[in-house]
């Protein structure tokens, strides 16, 4: 191992935060490369969700007892410190969901339904996880309106040149781009789709699933529309995400689910809509999952999303490099520089679930398969790939398990 670069968090007395990475697999210490996928959990959150539930749990926002009381006031701290991760305005713009999946579907039938007809255009990438093209896709049939997917070149970075061809489409009402490629993590050059769309009118929704628990994100700065993550991937629990949205656009939008919580007054001839944010979460809300994701977002901060970004850059640097040794390995997408803790590759000849399987008997667990990533697989000419992705508790040495299972893989396979 040789990385030569200052580490500048202690990974190795982070990882003492995470119990799973006292287990063994396989009867190997577990080198587990697939945050990408879902993140481990620190014993902070573990405990949060714990102590929650054994002292202040109630349902939120229906009692006058203390306990409720307590109850609010931890779903609605969770909402303050989410606010807080993405320098949002104000908290009546952070609305809680299921996963990032939700909350992007929020957004393209709460905005998209209302919005968009025949002769608009929604634009898309080649790069987008399913969560933020499926979506899009369908409303734009439902609605009439045109559907495209802004290109990637031979680096796997968006083709933005091709936007005059597709400009000529249909009115560009809606750009929906992920900040970080969940397969090659291509970082998309945001402020320039930004203000690209906005000179035209056009709303820009951010995918941000692979990039708020890897780095700095706020949605003043990067001047979007909408933004969707979620925070199983971030140390948090499953079950919970979340969406922000422009206040004015979503004051303007129709809801998304209908029941309690989410309306103001209800009769036989109408109902009217409760206040943002509530008017977006429908029914009893993933309480105990906020509360989880507000201490994860605490656990993050305390880290330090920039010393996190950095180690995570070290590590891809050095993941290239060894990965460029191995005979027969093809690298997909932009060089490391340009990325973040994500790398994407195929060992000639062998298929990627049997890389996974064997790097697996060694206890290195990596995803293999299209990743929700169809239309880019089909771009690059493949049906899978292997992925390695890091976060804050990866080590160099878990990078050198892996390339010793990927020669171990050649042997076995020759
Ligand atoms: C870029 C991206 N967007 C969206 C999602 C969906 O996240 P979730 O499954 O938590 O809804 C993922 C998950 O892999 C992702 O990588």
């Amino acid at each position: 191992m040789a990385v030569t670069a200052q580490p500048r968090l202690d990974a190795e007395r982070i990882r003492a935060d995470f119990p799973i990475f006292e287990l063994e697999i396989h009867g190997k210490p577990l080198a587990y490369l697939d945050s990408a996928n879902s993140s481990q959990k620190p014993r902070p959150v573990l405990d949060a969700l714990r102590t929650f539930y054994e002292t202040s749990y109630a349902n939120v926002h229906r009692a006058v007892y203390e306990l409720g009381l307590r109850s609010d006031a931890a779903y609605d701290g969770a909402r303050q410190k989410a606010r807080a991760f993405i320098n949002a305005e104000t908290t009546a713009e952070v609305v809680f969901t299921r996963n990032a999946t939700e909350g992007l579907n929020l957004i393209a039938y709460g905005w998209g339904l209302d919005n968009l007809g025949p002769g608009d255009l929604v634009l898309v990438t080649e790069l987008e996880h399913h969560s933020n093209f499926v979506p899009w896709q369908y409303i734009a049939h439902r609605t009439g309106a045109a559907f495209a997917a802004i290109p990637i070149d031979e680096n796997g970075e968006l083709r933005l040149e091709a936007l005059d061809e597709l400009e000529s489409r249909g009115r560009v009402k809606l750009v929906a781009c992920g900040y970080v490629s969940n397969s090659l993590g291509t970082v998309n050059p945001l402020e320039r789709l930004a203000a690209w769309a906005h000179e035209r009118d056009a709303v820009l929704v951010v995918d941000a699933a692979q990039a708020a628990p890897h780095r700095p994100v706020d949605v003043q700065a990067l001047e979007c529309d909408f933004l969707a993550f979620t925070g199983h991937k971030m140390c948090g629990p499953t079950g919970i995400g979340v969406v922000w949205g422009r206040r004015e656009l979503l004051e303007r939008m129709s809801p998304f689910e209908l029941g309690g919580e989410m309306i103001r007054k209800v009769t036989v001839e109408r109902t009217t809509w409760n206040e943002l944010p509530h008017k977006f979460e429908a029914g009893t809300p993933p309480i105990a999952q906020a509360v989880g994701l507000g201490a994860a977002i605490d656990y993050l901060t305390g880290v330090g999303l920039e010393a996190i970004e950095r180690h995570e850059a070290e590590l891809t640097s050095y993941a290239w490099g060894r990965l460029s040794e191995v005979p027969g390995l093809t690298l997909y997408g932009p060089s490391p520089e340009r990325r973040a803790g994500i790398v994407s590759f195929n060992l000639e000849g062998i298929h990627p679930h049997d890389v996974a399987q064997v790097v697996d008997s060694e206890g290195v667990a990596v995803r293999a398969g299209h990743h929700c990533n169809q239309p880019l697989m089909t771009s690059l000419g493949l049906s899978a790939t292997t992925r390695a992705s890091f976060y804050l508790y990866s080590l160099p040495e878990e990078i050198d398990r892996l390339v010793d299972g990927l020669h171990r893989a050649r042997k076995l396979f020759s």
